[in-house]
Order: C-alpha cells, then structure tokens, then sequence
C-alpha cells in the first residue's frame, strides 16, 4: 500500500487540515473552536499514516505536567486514535501504536492512560493496554442554608471568557494526589466539555464545573488560586433535590471526614507502562 508516514506536523496547514477531516469522520469532533481560540497545542503529538493528502489511520500522544502524589512530574495521554473503516485490520493503528509508545517511553515517568470506547477495547488489550477500574469518591448530600453567589459562565461570551481565562492563568491544581497542569486541555474542556456546565463563585475566587442529574450533584473541577472546602463550597451550590455528591476529581484537597469510594460507571479507562495509581480517577478535565 502506498502509505505515508508523518508526525510532528502541525505547522503543515495541510496535513493539519488533514487531521482536522479525520478527527470530524471518526470522533465527530470539530477542533476548529479550540484551534481558533489559539489552544492548539504542541504537546498534543500525531502520529498518522496519510495516503495522498488524506489521513487514513492516527494515533496521537498528549504529554501532559501533571501533579501526582504531591510531586510534580510527566503522564502521557492516548487520544485521537482511529483507522478509516476500509483501511481497518490491517495491522496499520498497531504499528502507529507501537512507534508512539516508543517515541514516548522516556518522556512520561508514568506510563500511558487514555479512554476507551466500547468498540476499540478489544483493540487496546491486543497492544497490551489493560483496563483499570476509576474509582470515584462520594457522600451523601448535607442539608445546608443556601448561600446565594453562584453564576454560570458561557465561553462563548467575550466577558465571561476573560473571566475564565484569568481564573485558569492564576489557578493552582484541584487536588496534589492526581492533577492534569496542562492549560491547553484545560481550554479544551472548557470549549467543549464544560461548556454548558462552568459556574463562578465570585465570594470564593473559583470557577466549579458540575451537573445534576437524577438526585446527584456530580462535582467535575474546581479552578482558583484556592481550593475552597467542600464546607465552604456547597452552601453555594446546595438543591433540594441533591441525594448524593460525586466528586471526578480527588478530594484531598477539600477537607471531607468519612468520604467513600465507589467504581465509576462506564469509565473505559486503560492504562500502561508504570502508572502510579491502583483506583484512580481521572480528573474530567484530563480527558483529550
Ligand atoms: C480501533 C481501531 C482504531 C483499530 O484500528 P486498526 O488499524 O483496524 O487496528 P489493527 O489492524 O492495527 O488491529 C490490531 C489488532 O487489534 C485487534 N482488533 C482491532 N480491531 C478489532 C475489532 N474491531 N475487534 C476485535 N479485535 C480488534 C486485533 O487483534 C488486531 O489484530 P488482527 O487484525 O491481526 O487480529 C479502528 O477499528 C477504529 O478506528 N475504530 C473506530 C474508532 C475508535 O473506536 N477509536 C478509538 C476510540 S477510543
């Protein structure tokens, strides 16, 4: 087959354009909002097999800082992984694999995590990554006064994004067991994960990213130059309606007595190489 072989390409436009289709044809993920708000990043690293000016198969290592057991240090994400689906089985994402994680292997004092749809974890166990099970902290919701002060952002609001923009400049990481540094994803996330769900505590100089659904308060990220007690923090966002607090992020940060410790629901997480942890969770804003 007549494949070309690329990497570290971004400053290509057109092989970036490449990418960009193929990202759209198989995730269904539009990077242009994030290459347009200048979050593109350069430790976001593909490696992809082009034929003519189209990318068919691509894999793709985010180096991110990150803060581990109270030290800081380095972990590799796996993202942007696909093959065209008439270029499939044919062995051409396991060599991309393979090339990555060598090129890799001595950039991450952590090994390798990424997140798996339910259809490619046959193709992770077959490059030898192995599932682990997330572990998410909960308790049950505390009957609180209400406090008022919580106001929800939108990024696409000039003001409000200057506003998120100075809170991820100054802020300090959610939790010194597992914390992703990289500003770039955190942009990401904010782009499009968050989107909807990013609110400001102006009293406690934060932003929380959280949702609601079905009696539980799932709390994603804190962002501030202090992290605030879960205390100090829920009289803020208390409902009525709240039967549980789900933390996706560790909590050593926030001062809970008694907090427990469930497995997260289709967490798809897989990992390789030395990762440090035996029931993770992944911060919501690690994910690539
Ligand atoms: C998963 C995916 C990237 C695999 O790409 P690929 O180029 O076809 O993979 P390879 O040919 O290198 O496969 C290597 C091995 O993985 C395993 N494998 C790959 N696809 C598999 C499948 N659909 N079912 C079972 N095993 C599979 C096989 O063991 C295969 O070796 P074999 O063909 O000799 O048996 C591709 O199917 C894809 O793009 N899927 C849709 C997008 C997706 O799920 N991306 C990952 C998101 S997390």
């Amino acid at each position: 087959m007549d494949l070309i072989l690329k990497t570290d390409y971004w400053n290509d436009p057109k092989s970036r354009e490449a990418f960009k289709r193929f990202i759209k044809r198989i995730h269904n993920l539009d990077f242009t909002t994030w290459e347009t708000a200048g979050f593109w990043d350069n430790q976001y690293t593909p490696f992809s097999y082009f034929k003519g000016d189209e990318l068919i198969s691509n894999i793709c290592i985010y180096l991110l800082d990150a803060v581990i057991h109270d030290r800081k240090t380095r972990i590799a994400q796996i993202s942007g992984v696909g093959t065209d689906p008439l270029f499939r089985r044919q062995g051409l994402n396991r060599k991309l694999t393979r090339m990555a994680l060598e090129w890799a292997e001595d950039k991450s004092d952590n090994g390798f995590f990424l997140f798996a749809d339910e259809e490619a974890i046959p193709y992770y166990k077959a490059c030898g990554f192995t599932p682990i099970i997330e572990h998410v902290e909960w308790i049950e919701a505390p009957k609180t006064n209400k406090e008022e002060g919580l106001f929800k952002l939108s990024p696409d609001h000039p003001q409000d994004f200057k506003k998120i923009i100075t809170y991820v400049d100054a802020g300090i990481p959610a939790s010194d067991t597992f914390s992703i540094l990289n500003k770039n994803l955190l942009m990401f996330n904010v782009l499009y994960s968050m989107k909807e769900q990013l609110y400001e505590i102006p009293d406690l100089e934060c932003l929380v990213w959280f949702k609601r659904r079905n009696g539980c308060l799932y709390i994603h990220d804190i962002i501030g130059r202090k992290i605030p007690t879960f205390r100090e923090l829920y009289p803020y966002m208390t409902d009525a309606r709240d039967i549980r607090v789900e933390f996706h992020f560790h909590t050593d940060k926030l001062g809970i007595k008694n907090i427990k410790s469930k497995p997260k629901e289709n967490s798809g997480g897989f990992v390789k190489g030395p990762f440090p942890f035996q029931k993770p969770v992944f911060p919501a804003n690690s994910y690539a």
